[in-house]
């Protein structure tokens, strides 16, 4: 009796310390892209990656290891900031890539921000658990606009308005890793306007609480048969 009192007064306190299950955001306004341009060309990364950021610079044609497409949506969504960071300031070992060690921070991120312009208006990452909704506030996006998922199987999108609800289509599938990483587009006029990169976390400790506060089901008379050994 008395840990029955104990579950009736813990229960409700754990349903409100589980995280929420709505998850909110804004889409980024689009990339700016003067500086990052003139940046490009005045510094030679033209030469080798292209006019269209394509690989395809006059230099790049007598390299072994050429530089990416940087238009192609499969290599360039995979493509974290942070990578792009580490290879204009440190060069890539083994490529023709050099270091640039003289720009400043926000010249770096100027150049990134030209270079994602190749393929894509804004790009964005998210970070959600697997069992939240995320809903995205997509009011820098000329309507109409669609989205596109990498794995429809495995995820699903709404769109109400200017707002896109995404979420995993039966979230405790999404639980068999602690990780995970998806992709959508978000397109408008046939053009890719958005790329947004999320990390589905399983979030474990949030997890656990929320489990603790859904309904369980009531076992049939046959199997609430007390049995008495
Ligand atoms: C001499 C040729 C050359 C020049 C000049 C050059 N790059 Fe590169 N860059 C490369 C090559 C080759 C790679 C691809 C290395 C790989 O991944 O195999 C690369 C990779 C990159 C990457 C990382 C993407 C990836 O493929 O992993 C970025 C970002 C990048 N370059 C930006 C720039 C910027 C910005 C400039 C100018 C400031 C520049 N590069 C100048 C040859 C060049």
């Amino acid at each position: 009796m008395k840990s029955l009192i104990f579950l009736f007064l813990f229960v409700p306190s754990l349903a409100f310390a589980a995280a929420p299950t709505q998850k909110s955001a804004t889409l980024p306004e689009a990339l700016t892209v003067e500086e990052g341009r003139a940046l490009y060309q005045e510094h030679g990364c033209v030469h080798c990656h292209g006019e269209q950021g394509r690989g395809d610079g006059p230099v790049a044609k007598g390299l072994d290891n050429k530089p990416r497409n940087f238009q192609d949506y499969e290599e360039m969504k995979r493509m974290p900031t942070i990578r792009m960071e580490q290879a204009i300031k440190n060069g890539l070992q083994d490529t023709a890539m050099p270091a640039f060690k003289n720009f400043s921070d926000s010249q770096v991120n100027a150049l990134i921000a030209y270079v994602r312009s190749f393929l894509v208006k804004s790009y964005t990452t998210l970070s959600m658990c697997a069992f939240q909704t995320y809903s995205i506030n997509a009011k820098n996006i000329k309507a109409p606009f669609s989205v596109e998922l990498d794995e429809p199987d495995n995820y699903s999108v709404e769109i109400k308005g200017n707002t896109i609800f995404f979420k995993g289509k039966v979230w405790p599938e999404l639980l068999a890793k602690k990780t995970r990483r998806t992709h959508f587009r978000v397109l408008n006029k046939g053009k890719i306007h958005t790329v947004v990169s999320v990390k589905i976390n399983r979030c474990d400790a949030d997890l656990i609480e929320l489990l603790k506060t859904l309904p369980c089901e009531k076992p049939s008379s046959e199997t609430s048969a007390e049995v008495h050994p």
